[in-house]
């Protein structure tokens, strides 16, 4: 660790033409000092590591440094005198340097107070610069706010923080103030060639634009790496030892697990991710570069021809062979499940569960749909490909959602999460890592039985296919249109649409000949049959069980019979016999009801 500050403390802007980026708050001080028109107090304000601090110094420099002359149109100071030397160290009297986080109390600010009234030892100011000022406690704001009211003539203040939005507003309207840019990509790459070009150190370009983008906007953080990496890797710095030194992702990897993803290849998917595992692979950095692709798959598949992304043309290349993998949609969602699996991952016990979960759902989910639950949905964004998937069950002929079983013996693994948020996709059954996906019941795909009688079709139009329509756009309605046990439907607007209730459903029948669900009904048959049909409700002698109760029996013996299958399971039976444990309650969730 003993390089760790070296290139960043040794590389510090001394000048104004050091500093990288920030050019408008370069611009603006210096204008300020050479029409005597600087401010009493300043807010700098911006992310770590981008020359909040370093400019606070210079600027007090040019304030102070009796032999301050202008290059180029900025000021230089003469880094020779004792002012320079001591701002520059920090020992200065003038330019006082304070912690604001170890110094935040009243008593801290009114001791500042005191001292500012006091003119300079020499010189026309005295400067003070408060770091990290958002931790002051209140009354520490409102003793300095005194001060900032009337301050003395010679007084200069520089607040510099990371979270400006923790400063009062008053005192912020008492302020200019300059929000520092982060540091590019390119910036930090050309900062970076540098200092290795001073350090006569040689490098592989491709290793500095892996460094930039580590460092996330933070030129600090980019010497940081840099340091790290030379100590590791001695007087070369290459891509590889850059990726090695700070475990970064390679790109290839990323690559290859997406690719398995989008070709639906659970398994080759699966064995990459083991195999990063295993080679110690940081999860979390992983799934961060993963969203990172998808997210510039997306921008590609959106139709940007030159997005802004960190991959090289090579790896663009890759990506654009991929793009018709997957339709722009199911990318979206792709992207929403890794970016909420982040979050999941950072909290579980067992992140690489989440992340093989977070891969099956992506790679193996037949129909990632959302599940809004909106009753607005119009005609034509009823979901056309596949529309027995993706409805509500309304009877066999649709997959009932996997019954998700919670038994007190077991505890359910958090990685059966993900399949919250806005994705439905039938459960990963017979992979062995989740003890809800074991026990999951199979989904059952047959044809529709027609579950009651008169299936009339009206130009290819079924009373399943209009229930269907009606569950997506209209859920009351479907509902309720699940209770008729006999239709006949109309063959154009002048028929009726025939509509038969059991006695014991009137109040359903009722319901439906109410204004506002009549209207519905009008509504959906004109989506639906291309014509409005006016509902005649009659009571039917039938008594079959109609779909709803048909759907509730089949919920019902499904429940039934996950119960047994818990019960016999060998991690039950295991756990019964490890621990002498006897199954006490048994709770049957079903999932995405
Ligand atoms: N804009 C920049 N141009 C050149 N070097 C920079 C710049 N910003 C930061 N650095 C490098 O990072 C080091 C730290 O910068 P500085 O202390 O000015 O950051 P800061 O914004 O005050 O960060 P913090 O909020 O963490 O205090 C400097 O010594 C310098 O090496
Ligand atoms: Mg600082
Ligand atoms: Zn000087």
């Amino acid at each position: 660790m003993s390089s760790y500050l070296v290139l960043a403390r040794k590389y510090r802007p001394k000048q104004f033409s050091d500093i990288v980026g920030q050019q408008s708050v370069v611009r603006t001080l210096v204008n300020a000092i050479q029409l005597k028109r600087t401010h009493q107090a300043y807010v700098f304000s911006g992310s770590r590591g981008i020359g909040k601090t370093s400019i606070a110094r210079i600027f007090s420099k040019a304030l102070r440094c009796p032999n301050v002359i202008e290059r180029d149109g900025l000021l230089v100071s003469c880094d020779a005198c004792s002012d320079c030397h001591e701002i520059a160290s920090g020992t200065s009297v003038n330019v006082l340097e304070i912690d604001g986080a170890s110094n935040n109390g009243v008593e801290n600010v009114r001791e500042i107070r005191e001292n500012a009234k006091f003119l300079p030892s020499s010189g026309q100011y005295k400067i003070y610069i408060i770091d990290e000022v958002h931790m002051l406690s209140n009354q520490a704001f409102n003793a300095l706010l005194k001060t900032l009211e009337e301050p003395p003539e010679h007084v200069v203040f520089i607040f510099a923080t990371t979270e400006s939005h923790k400063i009062p507003e008053t005192i912020l309207g008492r302020c200019q103030r300059f929000d520092f840019k982060r540091v590019t990509v390119a910036q930090i790459v050309e900062r970076v060639t540098q200092v290795l070009n001073s350090e006569k150190i040689e490098f592989e370009p491709a290793a500095l634009s892996l460094i930039a983008r580590a460092a996330e906007g933070s030129m600090r953080d980019a010497l940081s790496i840099l340091d790290q990496v030379i100590s590791f890797s001695g007087m070369r710095v290459s891509a590889i030892a850059v990726r090695d030194s700070i475990g970064l992702i390679g790109t290839e990897l990323v690559l290859s697990l997406l690719t398995a993803v989008l070709e639906r290849n659970a398994v080759p998917a699966l064995s990459t991710l083991q195999t990063a595992f295993n080679q110690g692979v940081d999860l979390r950095a992983l799934l961060k570069a993963l969203i990172e692709m998808t997210h510039a798959l997306l921008l590609l598949k959106a139709g940007v021809t030159e997005p802004e992304t960190p991959f090289n043309s090579d790896e663009i290349a890759s990506l654009r062979r991929l793009l018709d993998r997957r339709e722009l949609e199911e990318l979206e969602l792709i992207f929403q499940v890794y970016h909420h699996g982040l979050d999941l991952l950072s909290r579980a016990p067992q992140p690489k569960l989440v992340f093989d979960m977070l891969v099956i759902k992506t790679a193996l989910a037949e129909a990632l749909i959302r599940t809004g639950g909106s009753g607005d949905v119009k005609p034509t964004e009823v979901p056309r490909r596949n529309p027995v998937t993706e409805s509500r069950p309304i009877q066999q002929a649709t997959p009932t959602p996997a019954p998700v079983a919670t038994a007190t013996v077991v505890a359910a693994p958090p990685a059966a999460a993900p399949a919250a948020a806005n994705i439905q996709s039938s459960a990963p059954a017979g992979l062995g890592f989740d003890f809800r996906a074991t026990l999951s019941t199979p989904s059952t795909k047959t044809e529709p039985s027609t579950a009651v009688r008169s299936p009339v079709s009206t130009g290819g139009k079924t009373w399943e296919g209009m229930i269907q329509f009606a569950t997506a756009a209209r859920p009351v309605l479907g509902i309720l249109l699940e209770s008729v046990v006999e239709w006949t439907l109309p063959n154009g607007p002048e028929d009726k649409f025939r509509l038969g209730f059991r006695m014991k459903d009137r109040t359903k029948a009722d319901q439906l000949q109410q204004k506002a669900m009549k209207d519905q009904f009008l509504l959906l048959t004109e989506n639906y049959l291309g014509f409005k049909a006016q509902p005649e409700v009659f009571f039917s002698e039938i008594q079959s069980e109609s779909l709803a109760e048909k759907a509730e029996r089949e919920d019902r013996e499904q429940q039934e019979n996950t119960m047994k299958r818990i019960l016999s399971h060998e991690v039950v039976q295991e756990a019964s016999s490890l621990f002498g444990a006897r199954l006490t309650q048994v709770e049957v969730v079903k999932r995405n009801s």
